[in-house]
């Protein structure tokens, strides 16, 4: 793979993680391919459990195939060298640009959640992850937050149900490996002073424990106390857990029940705005879209005197909202990227102003001021 970037203007360099085998970066046809080459028992591994990721809607990169390299670098017949190809993950961050890029520091106490949310995720779907770092971790910007993307599933394996063990590995290796990323990045970059590279690992293990155990508690309920069961689901979503099963025990008292709610991804608002608007935006983007949703739905309502539907708002949103203050941004730039984050900045703009002003400011004056600022470049997200 060494020698292609000679024969090939597709071949182009994009800022990538540490890795231990090679890694490029294909332009093709306008969409960016990432190929590594690896072992081909590995590279086959690895495609198929990226696939399974894939389907259970978790966030990992997008497998695309994998493949054999019939030629060594002298033209002699190697049987052992494989390629995998993945979908390059478009707007991502490698880790280090965090710790490198002024612009970003205050984005990096959100990386402790968005791994610590990740591996919960991939833990929910009976996945064992095996080498959590910061190189195998790509990072979007969400709404003001991070959603963290595992990239190298090399090492990962699928149980049908995890066992402690299995979890408290992973969570040992990942804080062997993050304490090492850090002490590395140390030598090149400046830490922040409050960063205590230690800790850091430990943080995002406490961080995970009480998720895990938030969503894994059981309950004991009277039977006619059913409506917890219905409290306990909305606790659940409103932290970004979509619930598919509720499981109920029999308890040694005649009207007493215990039960335990399954939950199976970690995408609950994502999923929802998907289904009612047809749009694909990150958790959090999908959150803060949601709640604007339920406000417009609330007003209307009240305005028309009768009770809209969820989806009949969500219609209003995109077509009144969304889509032109979209088609709005786009009057001033060629080409944006990701529009339902310029979305949640201009959102994220009006509260910052509506807090300054003590009072709501409104999305159109929030519109001008964020279009004003991000046309001087003084707004750099
Ligand atoms: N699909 C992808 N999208 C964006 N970046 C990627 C993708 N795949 C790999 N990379 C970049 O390449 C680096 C190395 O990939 P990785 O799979 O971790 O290789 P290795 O197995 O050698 O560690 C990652 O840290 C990441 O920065
Ligand atoms: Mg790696």
């Amino acid at each position: 793979m060494k020698n292609w970037e000679n024969h090939s203007n597709k071949i182009i360099h994009l800022e990538k993680g540490l890795s231990r085998h090679e890694v490029i970066f294909v332009n093709w046809n306008d969409k960016v391919y990432v190929f590594k080459n690896l072992h081909v028992r590995l590279a086959k591994r690895e495609y198929e459990i990226l696939r399974k990721a894939e389907k259970l809607a978790f966030q990992c990169v997008i497998p695309v195939g994998w493949g054999r390299i019939n030629l060594n670098e002298e033209n002699n017949v190697d049987y052992d060298s494989g390629i995998i190809i993945t979908e390059y993950l478009q707007n991502s961050l490698p880790f280090r640009s965090l710790f490198n890029d002024k612009n970003l520091e205050r984005y990096r106490i959100r990386l402790q959640d968005a791994i610590a949310g990740l591996l919960v995720s991939l833990h929910i779907v009976g996945l064992f992850w095996g080498d959590c770092s910061l190189s195998n971790v790509l990072f979007r910007r969400d709404a003001g937050e991070l959603q963290a993307f595992l990239v190298d599933a090399e090492t990962s394996n699928f149980y049908p149900i995890i066992s402690d063990a299995t979890r408290e590995l992973d969570l040992e290796i990942m804080k062997e490996n993050i304490t090492g990323d850090l002490l590395d990045i140390s030598v090149l970059h400046e830490l922040p002073d409050a960063l205590d590279i230690y800790s850091v690992g430990d943080i995002i293990e406490k961080k995970y424990n009480q998720l895990w155990e938030e969503i894994s508690e059981s309950f004991i309920i009277k039977k006619s106390e059913n409506y917890k069961i219905q409290e306990r689901i909305r606790k659940l979503n409103q932290i970004g857990f979509s619930v598919d099963e509720i499981v109920l025990f029999p308890t040694s008292k005649q009207d007493e029940v215990q039960f335990k709610t399954i939950v199976t991804d970690k995408n609950y608002y994502q999923n929802l705005l998907h289904s009612i608007t047809g749009i694909l935006a990150r958790e959090n983007q999908a959150r803060h879209i949601m709640n604007e949703i339920q406000e417009i739905k609330a007003d209307l309502s009240r305005k028309h005197n009768n009770s809209l539907t969820l989806g009949a708002a969500a219609f209003r949103w995109k077509k009144d909202i969304y889509e032109v203050y979209i088609n709005r941004l786009s009057d001033h730039f060629e080409y944006l990227a990701d529009p339902i984050e310029n979305y949640c900045q201009i959102l994220e703009h009006k509260w910052f102003l509506s807090e300054k002003a003590q009072k709501d400011v409104g999305l159109e004056l929030a519109f001008k001021d964020y279009l004003e600022k991000k046309l001087k470049k003084e707004i750099v997200y």
